[in-house]
């Protein structure tokens, strides 16, 4: 038999194995919401400009109503052979108030109306994901709050550079996390316009009111071009690029947790929620849930480089190519989400160990800049010069296997004659972090005074 919703001019229906690559329903369903919301807007609108009567829209609208409510229900039946959500609640349309159900797909296209869903459906994520993000942001400035002071060494190359806080550095990931969300609402204000109308590819002929249409699904416009309408995903492409790139900063802060918390580093201890212990190794306690989100992160990059695989060789307008956006955005979309939420539970639950943290601050020489920048500050040295003496006090503490503080006045005169006590005041790292107070820098009360603004602005 051929498809009741297109079969006019065909004699049989499509082989087994074309309906199998043809068909989206099992992923698309998702958008079942967005589809009937786009379809009552529409039906709506071709009420108000008197293209179908308002006793065929009230019905229409009715039938609508029944059908969402069936899906949430879970009494509705999708079928494969009808491809898609698009026509699986047309057909239904039409069992429930006959062939007037027809009159609804008067001015558009599937493929004005696919690319409409989806926009609904990802701007919809889109809030999800800003709220998530602001979520565990103010998780990380609560921490950032309580660990204004707690010292933890900074490093570059992975070794020991200096000193810094604990709270600041949970704050860098807040900062992180605010280009994020922003990155997200910025794709939300340039998606916010909208493909319906548009119909297959050239507009109608019929007297639509696309502002109409627009305004009730709240768009802020109508999409200008109706080729653009329906050729193009750069919305879903911009959407997974600023999910590949929050996913990226997720998985360095699990890389991380993954690293504090190994018995070399005992940086910070994680609770039994998010870890997971081994069924041979009684003492194990495994960061599982940071090493996935750690590796969670592939499928997004990897959603977004498929997607702009699939879009680069299509010449407009819509192409069959275009279905593949779904699956992939759908999964990326929920590992995100998924991760956020993990995320957010982690740094809750993470406790530093400040003991050790100091302890490691302190290793390798960390205080070295604050030795060299007291040389410039108090004998006038330049910086250069102070770098070079500096340099030579480090390898006599190596040499002596002692901190800097370890040497004796008389050790540090001998490198310079102008050394005196009042240099041992910069070289604990307590010291040394508390003089950060540059704008941005590491000082404790610079991590308190942001960590407040941060969750005031968070209100919790
Ligand atoms: N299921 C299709 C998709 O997701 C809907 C649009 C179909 N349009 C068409 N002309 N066959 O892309």
């Amino acid at each position: 038999m051929s498809n009741k919703m297109w079969g006019g001019r065909f004699e049989t229906g499509p082989s087994e194995i074309m309906e199998e690559i043809n068909a989206s329903i099992t992923f698309d369903q998702r958008l079942y919401a967005q589809d009937i919301r786009g379809s009552q807007a529409h039906c709506r609108m071709l009420v108000a400009t008197g293209i179908i009567s308002a006793e065929n829209g009230e019905r229409i609208l009715h039938g609508l109503d029944t059908i969402l409510s069936e899906i949430e229900a879970g009494d509705f039946t999708f079928s494969r052979a009808l491809e898609d959500i698009h026509m699986n609640i047309e057909s239904r349309l039409a069992e429930l108030i006959g062939p007037d159900a027809g009159r609804l797909h008067t001015g558009r296209s599937r493929n004005d109306q696919v690319a409409t869903d989806f926009r609904l459906y990802v701007r919809d994520t889109v809030d999800t994901f800003a709220q998530q993000i602001a979520t565990l942001q103010a998780a990380l400035a609560r921490k950032a709050d309580a660990h204004a002071d707690t010292i933890l060494p900074g490093f570059t190359h992975l070794q020991n550079a200096q000193p810094v806080t604990f709270g600041h550095h949970c704050l860098a990931y807040v900062e992180m996390l605010e280009r994020d969300r922003t990155r997200f609402l910025d794709a939300r204000a340039r998606m916010n316009e909208c493909p319906l109308g548009a119909a297959a590819l050239a507009g109608t002929s019929f007297p639509i009111d696309r502002e109409m249409t627009a305004k009730e699904l709240g768009f802020d416009r109508p999409a200008r071009n109706s080729l653009d309408a329906v050729a193009d995903r750069d919305f879903v492409l911009e959407t997974l690029a600023a999910a590949a790139i929050t996913s990226t900063h997720l998985s360095r802060l699990a890389e991380e947790i993954v690293l504090w918390a190994t018995a070399q580093f005992r940086f910070v201890s994680l609770s039994d929620k998010f870890t997971t212990g081994s069924s041979i190794m009684p003492q194990k306690r495994n960061p599982d849930a940071a090493e996935l989100v750690r590796g969670k992160v592939g499928r997004v990059i990897g959603a977004l480089n498929s997607l702009m695989t699939v879009m680069k060789g299509l010449p407009l307008t819509y192409s069959k190519d275009m279905q593949e956006d779904k699956e992939l955005t759908f999964d990326a979309f929920s590992t995100l989400s998924l991760c956020l939420a993990a995320m957010t539970g982690m740094v809750d639950d993470l406790e530093p160990n400040a003991d050790r943290m100091h302890e490691a601050a302190a290793e390798g020489f960390s205080t070295a800049t604050d030795l060299a920048d007291w040389l410039v500050r108090e004998l006038g040295l330049p910086f250069r010069e102070a770098h070079h003496i500096t340099g030579s006090l480090v390898a006599l503490a190596e040499g002596g296997d002692v901190m800097l503080d370890g040497l004796t006045l008389e050790q540090m005169q001998s490198v310079e004659l102008r050394i005196t006590k009042d240099v041992f005041d910069v070289l604990s790292v307590d010291n040394s972090v508390a003089s950060r107070k540059s704008l941005g820098g590491t000082a404790p009360d610079n991590v308190r005074t942001e960590a407040r603004r941060w969750l005031d602005l968070r209100k919790v």
